[in-house]
C-alpha cells in the first residue's frame, strides 16, 4: 500500500514521525510536505495536495496533520472521494474504517504525542471496511456530494 503525508509547519515533526513509523512497516510512503517547520504555510495545501493525490490514484491511504487536525481534515474532504476522519484516540481510527471506509487519517499535532500518534495510524492501516449495512450509508455521502458538485 502506497500513503500520502500531508502536513502544515505546526505539524511536521509528527509527520515525520508517523512516515518513518509506517515505512519501517514496509508501507510505501510520499511526503508531500510541508517539510520546514519554521516557515509557516497554510493547511488547505497540504490538504487539498494529498487529497488530489489520492483521487488520482497515486497513492491508496492518507496521513494529515495540523495543529488540531481539523483546518487539514476541513480541505482534504472538499476533494469528492475523500472521506478524512480527525481521530485523537485509536478506536475512532479504527471504527473510521470499518464503518464509515475513511481513505485519510487526520490528527493533531498539539493534541496527540507521537506514541498515541503511532497507536492511532497502526489501528487505521490494520481496519478493513466491513461493508453490509455500512455500505449504503457511506454511499449516502457520496450522494449528498453528487448533488452538490452539480
Ligand atoms: C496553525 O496555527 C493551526 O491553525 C493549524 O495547524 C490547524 O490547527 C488548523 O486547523
Amino acid at each position: 500500500m502506497k500513503i500520502g503525508f500531508g502536513s502544515d509547519h505546526a505539524a511536521v515533526e509528527l509527520k515525520n514521525i508517523l512516515l518513518e513509523h509506517l515505512k519501517e512497516q514496509g508501507y510505501e510512503c510520499v511526503d508531500y510536505g510541508a517539510y520546514d517547520p519554521a516557515v509557516k504555510t497554510d493547511y488547505p495545501v497540504q490538504g487539498q495536495k494529498v487529497a488530489e493525490a489520492l483521487v488520482r490514484g497515486e497513492v491508496d491511504k492518507g496521513v494529515l496533520v495540523c495543529g488540531t487536525g481539523i483546518g487539514i481534515s476541513l480541505a482534504a474532504n472538499k476533494v469528492p472521494g475523500i472521506r478524512a476522519a480527525v481521530c485523537s484516540e485509536p478506536y475512532s481510527a479504527k471504527l473510521s474504517v470499518q464503518h464509515n471506509n475513511a481513505n485519510i487519517i487526520a490528527m493533531g499535532a498539539r493534541v496527540v504525542g507521537p506514541e498515541l500518534g503511532k497507536m492511532i495510524v497502526d489501528e487505521f492501516f490494520q481496519a478493513s471496511f466491513e461493508g453490509g449495512r455500512h455500505e449504503n450509508r457511506v454511499d449516502m455521502i457520496a450522494e449528498i456530494e453528487r448533488k452538490y458538485s452539480k
